[in-house]
């Protein structure tokens, strides 16, 4: 039998506890061979310990072959000492491409004609957090490498060629002619070494509007991390909303890479059991997927959009249905399957 897979658990805060572990009883369905170890980020962590992300909880992840993530609370006004733990794994761990898949569901909030996956660059742009005052002015720092453009751009033509074969730069390169400048052009460079893509650029504003007005003219975006982030939230709200939107952080072949759910520590919701675990269950397909393991990371999808058709729901999709309520549905149709 394979070794087991070193899994390093990072709940987080607010529903990051509650849906990570729901994702880990689904793993677990699944049979794979793992052993999950905990480790500390977040508020709650910054609050206990005074800081939000613990060296033993880098070093663990370090050690491991892959993370689960659930999320954490960042503040927004400013607190000494705090920055947050996410981001920082995302550079500590070098996981320089973002992917974020946003796929039509059969339910009323989706619609049907979407089938795309947002590439965000992960570890530069302007969360390099080289923020400073000076004065009435506040000045932030904006750092787009060449090498950060190319590997990001690399990664998105891959996943390009193994889709629909569509790719689509997205840059502000006629306001921001050095850093989008920059990103544009290693991104076409990059791009023309795959010739059979079809390859074209778009305006983040435009990119905007045209993710609302004609969603299905995309297949692979790839662009700068805020650009990304937003972006990416915004693709989820046409399938569906943050409930049920996955994401994988990948690096260098020998770096583990991080899974976990697109939404945040939902604080509105959080403790009430109702939050939605889909998007930290994709997650999980999405690691079985990278560990090469398609028919587990298959079994978690169809179980997934068994659940999502027939129900039950969480309110977040219009249902009534407990965060446990679906995991013991899903867990159940995993265990079916296998
Ligand atoms: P959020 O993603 O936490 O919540 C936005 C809205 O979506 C809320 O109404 C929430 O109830 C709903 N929602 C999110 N996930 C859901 C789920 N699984 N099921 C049902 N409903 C869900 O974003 P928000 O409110 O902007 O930020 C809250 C906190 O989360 C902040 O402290 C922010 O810094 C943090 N955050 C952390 C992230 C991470 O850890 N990766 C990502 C985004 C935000
Ligand atoms: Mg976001």
């Amino acid at each position: 039998m394979a070794s087991a897979l070193k899994l390093c658990v990072i709940e987080g805060d607010g529903i990051g506890r509650e849906v990570v572990p729901a994702a880990l009883a689904v793993l677990r369905a699944t049979g794979l061979n793992f052993d999950a170890q905990a480790a500390l980020a977040g508020w709650a962590c910054f609050e206990a310990h005074g800081t939000a992300l613990p060296s033993a909880t880098l070093e663990l992840a370090r050690q491991s072959d892959a993370v689960l993530f659930g999320a954490v609370s960042s503040p927004s006004h400013r607190a000494p000492g705090y920055s947050s733990p996410i981001v920082a794994l995302r550079q500590q761990l070098d996981l320089f491409a973002n992917l974020r898949p946003s796929k039509a569901w059969p339910i009323p909030g989706s619609r049907p004609d979407v089938d795309l996956l947002v590439v965000r660059e992960n570890t530069e742009g302007l969360y390099v957090r080289r923020e400073r005052r000076e004065g009435d002015q506040a000045v932030a720092e904006r750092i787009i490498s060449r090498k950060g453009s190319e590997r990001v751009a690399r990664v998105a033509c891959e996943w390009a060629m193994r889709r629909r074969g569509h790719l689509t730069i997205v840059h502000k390169a006629n306001v921001l002619p050095e850093t989008c400048g920059l990103f544009r052009q290693v991104a076409l460079d990059v791009a023309a070494g795959y010739p059979s893509l079809i390859v074209d650029e778009m305006l983040v504003d435009t990119a905007a509007l045209q993710l609302v007005v004609h969603p299905e003219r995309f297949d692979v975006i790839v662009t700068t991390n805020l650009f990304g982030d937003i972006l990416s939230d915004e693709a989820a709200g046409l399938v569906g909303g943050l409930g049920l939107a996955p994401s994988a952080n990948v690096g260098a072949a020998q770096s583990p890479a991080l899974f976990e759910p697109v939404h945040g520590s939902a604080p509105d919701i959080a403790g009430r059991g109702i939050a939605n675990p889909i998007a930290a269950f994709l997650a999980v397909a999405m690691l079985l997927e990278h560990i090469g393991d398609t028919d587990r990371a298959h079994s978690v999808r169809s179980a997934v959009a068994y659940s999502i058709r027939n129900g039950p729901r969480t309110p977040d999709l219009g249902g009534s249905a407990k965060t446990t309520d679906i995991t013991e549905v899903v867990e159940s149709l995993v265990r079916g399957i296998r």
